[in-house]
């Protein structure tokens, strides 16, 4: 036996729906109003627990005229997998709005989310560093180094506290920087070197050749110390020290015979640098870098996660041939530095790091002794 106690405006506030809703839901049979005498339609509590039950499906993500095959026949289990794997995917997508949220607002660290920004979309994400009031120079260390901006000043007084004091500041060796200038096989008038750091390339490349070098970096401290190491070797004449991002360089086209950028284009992102750096070359002029890059095919899981989030750009040494090409140049040589260069600069700073553990903070202290090959 039903009872009709609901008015359609009453049904209608008890489940949330217009009067409209329930006129087309009635159309389509999913409900069953009765008439009365007077003309009102009224509804039973069989109808509100039908609405309820195709409110549910619905949000699950099921149309109503799949509500109503749902109700009336047997389940269609192909749509409501499709509808769930939807379902699944909207709900993830709004965890990691959630999780966005909760990291700019500071409750949570933002890590992961300037990772996967960094990786999908690396030149909005600077944009937008820089519109939170990072200059540039801070939003590039935000996306390569702390990763957190709520947590950035102190990742880099730590950064700085470990780095300061140590020599070599990427994996290089006098050795590879002296092969590779003899692979360059060219006399140059002027070289520019980007991203320095304290010169130990500077200096074998000032020795070697007869060039007037201008060594770049945009770390103040890391320039003085160059600039200490010219006078010891008598190199001030030769080599001019300039403070200036390698993003916003401002030199003219056809300026240079030759670019130097040991572990440095990356930061810029290498097919970046690649185009960018192009037209201060003279032609016939040269460009040399380094990269980090993978030397095998198959890197274990360990290395390709802590690479995804360390440098989510590390490539094959054959597509990095291949973009130069594209890029416009003819590659001469390409070597592998020596593992010697990666020891001489992962060793000290393990000594550093453990030497200095106890006074940084709760910065990230891993650091890895790994193999070229
Ligand atoms: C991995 S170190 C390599 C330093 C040096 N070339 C070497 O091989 O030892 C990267 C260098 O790039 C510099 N650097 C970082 N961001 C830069 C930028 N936007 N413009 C210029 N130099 C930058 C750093 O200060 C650091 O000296």
């Amino acid at each position: 036996m039903e009872f009709y106690v609901y008015r359609i405006s009453e049904l209608a506030s008890l489940v949330g729906l217009s009067r409209t809703a329930l006129l087309y839901y009635e159309k389509l049979n999913l409900i069953a109003g009765k008439r009365l005498e007077n003309g009102y339609r009224v509804y039973s509590d069989r109808d509100v627990q039908q609405i309820r039950l195709i409110q549910q499906l619905q949000a699950g993500g099921v149309t109503l005229a799949e509500c109503k095959s749902c109700l009336e026949s047997r389940l269609d289990k192909a749509v409501l997998r499709l509808r769930y794997d939807q379902l699944e995917s909207e709900i993830k997508q709004k965890e990691q709005a959630l999780s966005l949220l909760s990291s700019l607002l500071g409750d949570k660290s933002s890590k992961p989310w300037h990772e996967t920004l960094s990786e999908i979309a690396p030149d909005a994400h600077i944009d937008w560093l820089k519109v939170q009031g990072f200059d540039e120079k801070q939003a590039l260390r935000v996306k390569w180094l702390s990763k957190d901006m709520n947590e950035h000043d102190k990742y880099m007084q730590d950064f700085m506290t470990v780095f300061e004091p140590l020599e070599s500041w990427g994996p290089n060796s006098q050795e590879d920087t002296s092969k590779a200038f003899t692979l360059l096989n060219r006399n140059p008038n002027n070289i520019l070197e980007i991203g320095c750091g304290k010169g130990n390339s500077t200096i074998v490349i000032a020795k070697l050749s007869n060039a007037n070098i201008i060594a770049t970096d945009n770390e103040t401290m890391a320039l003085g110390k160059l600039e200490e190491k010219l006078e010891l070797h008598c190199l001030k004449s030769k080599v001019t020290t300039q403070c200036v991002s390698m993003t916003e360089l401002n030199f003219g086209d056809k300026q240079f015979d030759v670019i130097w950028s040991e572990a440095s284009a990356y930061i810029m992102g290498i097919e970046n640098a690649l185009a960018k750096w192009k037209s201060l070359l003279k032609d016939r002029g040269a460009l040399v870098f380094s990269d980090l890059v993978w030397l095998t095919d198959k890197p274990s899981k360990a290395s390709v996660d802590h690479w995804k989030s360390d440098y989510p750009d590390i490539q094959s040494v054959d597509t990095r041939i291949a973009q130069i090409k594209k890029a416009g140049y003819i590659l001469e040589h390409t070597f592998t530095v020596s593992e010697q260069a990666w020891k001489d600069y992962y060793e000290p700073l393990q000594q550093r790091l453990t030497d200095v553990a106890s006074a940084l903070g709760n910065s990230p202290k891993h650091c890895m002794i790994f193999k070229t090959r």
